[in-house]
């Protein structure tokens, strides 16, 4: 065989280019030494430009004591949040949102609630509400906090649950309870699963984040100690909530029927996207992805000690390629899913979908991209199938919710804007 066409390791990735076969083995041993040395010192380099982000935000922002926290604003806050779901833990942070809402179904006063308002009697229903959640929650996490699209989301929020509140259908402590997942359970999960833990500054802007929000759905904290007294920062209010919240559970997180139809209702949404012959899977990962007292609350059984041991091996290579191995995701590439102008009706599109596609465009990308062509081999409906049902002008927030809440509450929503333009002034929520 002619010498020059002999393909040796060294010459396929395109080494030493050497016709002497004696030295070529040297070419291999080369490339190990290269590979040997090289990894090392790339997985230390990733992990170095992967923490760059926080010591960039830790000198963005004057607070280097707990003292100073105290000072945080509502702006600054909801900055640093968006930076955690857009940027560093984005897969993760979105996760643990929609755990946070799924969480809330352990508790027999929401699920009663929810089972009787007839959005979970059908799939069809709770596939629109996790869509409309999905869209409130996204219109007040990613906009200022004085923004026209945050304020119109949380409008729309608390006159969705206005009606249920007055009439006691929802307890106070159930709203208490829910607000206070949507900042607990991120901090949770980032803990548990995530190439790196939170700093304090970080904890305390969710904390700042979702103190302020409650503030402005008309939440009362007087269940919790300082309630009345007054927070001192976003840790303070957070290390309170977590307790509360835990003791609020071991009262009232109990196993109930209606707990597990809401739940599996749900669960039939997280699952939405996994063709059929892997639904057993899913259902094992989300039962591992819930603890003891959850579980049994639902009535869903324990995975497989097998399937346990495997995810959680998943979890720690999925930490160690990215805190090693994964660079960090540049800004331009940070995760967002909703359209940054409004349409000219005035609407707002999702940009993506894991679930049915609600809200998002029929645009030539959405209906002939590879997501389409991966929800079409699974025969799931794409954007702009079947005629308005998806909803493909996009959403407009005042709209959002419930089909017969279409078009109503104007008026009360104006009112509630209005005490916002006053209340919510993206300041510190804590003095
Ligand atoms: C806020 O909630 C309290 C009950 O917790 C209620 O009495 C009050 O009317 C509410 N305020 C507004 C403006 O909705
Ligand atoms: C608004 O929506 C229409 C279709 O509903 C679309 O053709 C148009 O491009 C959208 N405009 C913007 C600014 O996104």
């Amino acid at each position: 065989m002619d010498n020059s066409t002999q393909l040796t390791p060294g010459k396929f990735l395109g080494f030493v280019p050497n016709t002497d076969p004696r030295v070529a083995g040297l070419g291999f041993q080369q490339l190990v030494t290269c590979v040997c040395l090289l990894l090392p010192a790339y997985a230390f380099l990733v992990s170095q430009l992967r923490f760059r982000y926080l010591q960039r935000l830790h000198q963005k922002y004057p607070y280097t004591t707990r003292e100073s926290f105290s000072r945080m604003t509502d702006d600054e806050a909801c900055e640093i949040q968006k930076g955690l779901v857009q940027l560093e833990f984005p897969f993760l942070y979105l996760k643990s949102l929609q755990f946070a809402l799924f969480r809330t179904y352990g508790i027999p006063t929401i699920s009663t609630v929810l089972a009787n308002t007839a959005q979970f009697s059908k799939p069809e229903t709770s596939l629109k509400r996790y869509a409309d959640t999905a869209a409130l929650v996204q219109e007040f996490v990613g906009h200022a906090p004085t923004s026209r699209r945050a304020c119109t989301s949380i409008a729309r929020t608390r006159w969705i649950h206005s009606s249920y509140r007055a009439s006691g259908k929802i307890l106070e402590d159930d709203m208490l309870y829910t607000l206070g997942l949507f900042a607990i359970q991120p901090v949770r999960f980032v803990k548990m699963y995530e190439w790196r833990d939170l700093s304090d500054l970080e904890r305390c802007a969710i904390g700042t984040f979702w103190k302020s929000l409650g503030d402005s759905l008309n939440i009362s904290y007087d269940a919790l100690p300082s309630g009345k007294t007054g927070f001192r920062d976003g840790l303070h209010w957070l290390e309170e909530m977590m307790a509360w919240s835990d003791d609020y559970e071991v009262r009232c997180m109990v196993p109930h029927v209606k707990n597990r139809e809401v739940a599996e209702q749900t669960i039939a949404v997280l699952l939405y996207m996994l063709p059929q012959s892997l639904q057993f899977i899913g259902m094992r990962f989300v039962s591992f992805m819930m603890d003891d007292r959850l579980r049994k609350a639902m009535l869903i059984d324990p995975p497989p000690a097998f399937d346990a041991k495997l995810f959680s091996l998943l979890f720690s290579a999925r930490r160690f390629a990215l805190r090693y191995l994964a660079l960090p995701r540049p800004y331009v590439l940070r995760y967002v899913s909703y359209t940054d102008d409004y349409n000219e009706s005035g609407r707002i599109y999702m940009t993506n979908w894991d679930a049915a596609p609600y809200y998002v465009e029929p645009s030539l990308r959405n209906r002939w991209g590879p997501i389409a062509w991966l929800t079409w081999a699974l025969g799931r409906p794409l954007p702009g199938d079947e005629g308005d049902k998806y909803y493909p002008k996009g959403y407009d927030n005042l709209d959002v919710g419930p089909k017969y809440f279409e078009g109503k509450g104007r008026q009360a929503m104006e009112d509630i804007m209005k005490e916002l333009e006053t209340t919510r002034r993206g300041q510190c929520p804590f003095h």
